[in-house]
């Protein structure tokens, strides 16, 4: 039951059922009574107001007939929409399907399905949340739930979380590594902002260039000055890596966002780099488990685990639902990150980390993953079919749920993204990962949509990218 704040004024000229009556709808309108949740009865709703029922009714009655709240009869009384006509300078803030693009913090739409009944969304970064198994996910919660709290404060994460992770790395990544050699983050770019904070402000940080912006975004906020590198097919160009800085951060599975797989050769000059110039590697291998038709390449980690630290999460591989990611880093800066934890008391909340344990311990999270991989598969080969039959190559496929589809201007790019946008297809663009370079394409992911959305909605992409 959802009872808002109403203030009822008995000196004020008009009845008190109107008062009660606009401050509901006020607050339906605010987004304080979303669909869904249910009014207090008119007696309790009385009671709390002090004043009397048939007041309380007579509201109930006025907004009835508005047709936004409905009443189950011996169940209760319930918003079902949204208040007609809000008043000047109420904000509205629209549910799910309303047709507002809701946007997030840093101003990009947010993905998932409440964009618009049709739209596609086809940007790069979201996991594939169809081919998750629900029932699987319930139990994983519910046993998670089944655990005690307890009032452990361990900055390094949860225990049983760590040992799946450890034995998720070595299973999936090639990458030795015990429980004590895992520590729990809330996610990639969260971790990057944390091990940033240890660094010098004002050092220099070599980014790659186009990139991943959040982690740019990371650096910037921790005093630090992103230096932009460029990127080839094969990812990071290490010998433009100007000598100097103190840290690098890369994608070397799968270059975001041009998809390039960084050569075992490169991967070691990196590494030789970093221990003759004591720079610090951050290896975001954000969908490093998903791979198609191509050999593993060894992790930075593996070749450099003393100076590099490599940087996991389960935003792609389950949910960012469960704001749980793993970095596995050179002892010295592992203890120098649990201190900075512990003298300002953070530490990762566990709730995602249990579910991800229990998904491990139960096999749900492996059959999960197989299940995904064939499901990502399946996508792939019709984003690619339809590149190719706007006559296009698709780039940087290898692996992950992304490609790049190089054009040949920014003209041009912004020419495909808007006629995509006019046909409900979101895309981005390559310029929104550029820093210095001017490449130019479009990024088309398919993790995010329904199969069935995707398959129906491909049509509209390849029109988008067909030369004017
Ligand atoms: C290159 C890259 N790194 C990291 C992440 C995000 O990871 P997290 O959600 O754990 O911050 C993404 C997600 O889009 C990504 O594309």
């Amino acid at each position: 039951m959802e009872v808002p704040p109403l203030v009822v004024d008995r000196g004020a000229p008009e009845p008190l059922a109107v008062q009660v009556a606009s401050g509901l709808r006020a607050a339906a309108a605010r987004g304080v009574l979303a669909a869904g949740a249910r009014l207090p009865s008119t007696r309790e709703l009385a009671r709390l107001l002090g004043t009397s029922r048939t007041v309380t009714a007579a509201a109930y009655d006025q907004l009835l007939a508005e047709g936004w709240v409905a009443a189950r009869r011996g169940v209760g009384t319930f918003v079902v929409g949204l208040p007609a006509a809000p008043r000047g300078g109420e904000r509205v803030v629209r549910g799910a399907g309303g047709p507002g693009r809701p946007r997030g913090a840093g101003g990009e739409e947010v993905l998932g399905g409440a964009a618009g009944e049709d739209l596609l969304d086809l940007r790069a970064g979201a996991p594939c949340t169809e081919a998750l198994d629900r029932t699987a996910w319930r139990r994983a919660w519910r046993a998670a739930g089944g655990r005690p709290p307890d009032h452990l404060p361990d900055p390094r994460g949860d225990g049983a979380f760590r040992a799946a992770v450890a034995e998720h790395l070595l299973r999936h990544r090639g990458l030795p590594a015990g429980p004590d050699d895992v520590t729990a983050t809330t996610g990639t770019s969260a971790a990057v902002a944390e091990v940033a904070a240890l660094l010098p402000r004002g050092a220099r940080v070599a980014v790659e260039d186009p990139g991943y912006r959040r982690s740019t975004g990371a650096l910037r906020a921790a005093g630090l000055v992103p230096v932009p590198v460029p990127v080839d097919d094969d990812g990071l160009v290490v010998d433009a890596v100007p000598p100097g800085v103190a840290a690098v951060v890369c994608t070397p599975a799968h270059q975001f966002p041009t998809g390039g797989r960084l050569p075992v050769a490169r991967r070691a000059q990196l590494v030789a780099r970093a221990r003759a110039e004591g720079l610090l590697v951050l290896e975001d291998d954000y969908d490093g488990e998903l791979r198609y038709d191509v050999a593993p390449l060894p992790l930075l980690a593996s070749l450099g685990p003393d100076v590099v630290v490599h940087l996991g999460t389960t935003s792609k591989t389950v949910s960012p639902t469960l704001g749980a990611g793993w970095l596995v880093a050179p002892e010295e800066l592992r203890h120098r990150l649990l201190a900075a934890r512990t003298e300002v008391g953070a530490r990762p909340p566990r709730a995602g980390q249990r579910v991800l344990a229990e998904l491990a311990a139960s096999g749900d999270l492996a059959r999960h993953l197989r299940r995904l991989r064939r499901e990502l598969v399946a996508r792939r080969a019709l984003v690619l079919a339809a590149v190719e039959a706007a006559g296009h190559r698709a780039q940087g496929g290898a692996a992950g749920a992304h490609v790049v589809v190089p054009l040949p201007s920014r003209e041009e790019e912004e020419d495909v993204v808007a006629r995509a946008r006019s046909a409900s297809v979101a895309l981005g663009g390559l310029a929104e990962s550029c820093l210095a370079s001017d490449r130019a394409g479009v990024v088309v992911g398919w993790a995010a949509p329904r199969r069935s959305d995707l398959e129906r909605g491909l049509e509209r992409l390849v029109a988008a990218l067909r030369p004017t």
